[in-house]
């Protein structure tokens, strides 16, 4: 990678795609990678007209897509939309996720599967759909959203930190096999972010625990995690592949 100074923003020429970028993590990681220079492509089964003004806000159009990412025809859908309006993808970020706030013995197979699909599957078709995209360009950044629940001690979530520990090792796994074509793998796991999913399903006693075990203390906001996916997506993140960075304040280490 040349060492010369930039003479513009680190994704100018970009194109990157978000998951789940109608609300919390998803919302402020489309903002920051189009602060950034990225184009941005936001994808979410609910409507996108917050975060559409959000990157309004700093100078960029984004392009929403209201699809169910488990839905594997409209996945295939959205990869050639994607390669007819822009013929590439740089960055795809994975971060649209669901939870099972319940114990195990409210624990049912559909939401079993529901979860595991959402969290997993929709990754692995996702992946699959763009990643002739990346090759035929040479460069990707795959950034997966996994979970600080996964090494916290913490009752139910069974089926959400079984998908995220998954989330984990095919980072890892597919770091090994697209190294060759220019494209790194990487995972950035969250502590406690203050998003309409972590209100819904933690408590406020759960919330106020993790704060004091933290370094820093206070609530995790979007634009933490944002900062995090924005440094693996950079050109000069080369070198970085299988790795899962813990954004937390502190709260558990690894
Ligand atoms: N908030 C936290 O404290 C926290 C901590 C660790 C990990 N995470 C992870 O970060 C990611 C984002 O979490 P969040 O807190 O912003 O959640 P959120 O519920 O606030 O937002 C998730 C978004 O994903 C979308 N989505 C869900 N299922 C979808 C589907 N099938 N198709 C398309 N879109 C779908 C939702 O519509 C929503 O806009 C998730 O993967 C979550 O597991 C969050």
């Amino acid at each position: 990678m040349p060492q010369e100074a930039r003479s513009s923003l680190p994704l100018s020429g970009r194109v990157a795609l978000v998951t789940g970028s109608a609300q919390g993590l998803g919302q402020g990681i489309a903002v920051r990678l189009a602060a950034v220079g990225a184009t941005v492509i936001g994808v979410d089964r609910s409507s996108q007209d917050e975060t559409e003004s959000r990157v309004g806000s700093v100078g960029k159009d984004l392009s929403a897509h209201t699809i169910d990412i488990t839905d594997e025809r409209r996945v295939a859908e959205l990869v050639a939309e994607v390669t007819d309006a822009h013929g590439r993808l740089d960055i795809l970020v994975n971060n649209a996720g669901v939870d099972d706030a319940i114990s195990f013995d409210e624990l049912e197979l559909d939401r079993w599967q529901h979860v595991l699909r959402v969290n997993l599957e929709a990754p692995f078709l996702l992946i699959k759909g763009f990643l002739p995209l990346m090759r035929r360009n040479g460069f990707g950044r795959i950034i997966n959203i996994a979970s600080g629940s996964v090494v916290n001690t913490m009752t139910g979530f069974v089926a959400y930190r079984a998908s995220k520990m998954g989330v984990i090792g095919m980072t890892r796994a597919l770091s090994s096999e697209l190294g060759s074509d220019g494209i790194t793998v990487n995972a950035v796991s969250p502590g406690v972010i203050t998003t309409p999913m972590s209100t819904a399903s933690l408590t406020p006693q759960f919330l106020e625990a993790t704060i004091a075990k933290q370094g820093v203390k206070r609530s995790g906001v979007p634009d933490d995690i944002a900062g995090a996916v924005a440094f693996f997506a950079d050109p000069l993140s080369a070198f970085i592949t299988g790795q899962t960075l813990m954004v937390n304040g502190g709260a558990a280490f690894v």
